[in-house]
């Protein structure tokens, strides 16, 4: 498994700490960024990210700000992505099992480290369920076919 990683300056620093997580675990990834703490804007990276994991070069992604609401915004716009904002273990369960995400969003700022390090090994564990959730995933993708 190759995830892609990226964060804005809120969470540049919960992003070094999943880098040392996926080191444990033996999780390549590649770091999309920011690699400082300097202010940036969160579109930048997401967006980095989101397509890095639409064009099948990874399996999945992990975005991080300040909420994880921006880069899920950010991450849902590029086709082919189903970004989850998780602020708890149960969350990242269901956002795999139910909907097949595919980006993690994570709120820099809303969460401890050992917590969010709980989140990401629940969410990467976590296969998708199938069954009567595949046809909802389907419809998702049909949505992104339709014109305005
Ligand atoms: C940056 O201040 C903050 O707005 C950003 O990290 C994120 O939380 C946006 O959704």
């Amino acid at each position: 498994m190759k995830i892609a990683i990226g964060a804005d300056h809120a969470g540049y620093l919960l992003k070094e700490e999943l880098k040392k997580w996926l080191e444990e675990w033996n999780i390549s990834y590649h770091d999309f960024g920011t690699y400082s703490a300097e202010r940036t804007d969160y579109p930048d990276y997401g967006v980095l990210v989101a397509r890095a994991v639409a064009r099948g070069g990874f399996e999945k992604g992990i975005l991080i700000c300040g909420t994880g609401i921006g880069m899920s915004i950010v991450a849902n716009k590029v086709k082919g992505i189903r970004a989850a904002v998780c602020r708890d273990p149960y969350e990242a369960k269901l956002s795999r099992e139910h909907n097949d995400a595919n980006i993690l969003a994570l709120g820099g700022r809303i969460l401890g480290y050992d917590l969010a390090k709980e989140i990401v090994r629940v969410w990467l564990n976590t296969d998708f369920a199938g069954g009567r959730h595949k046809l909802r995933v389907q419809k998702i993708s049909m949505i992104e076919e339709e014109e305005l």
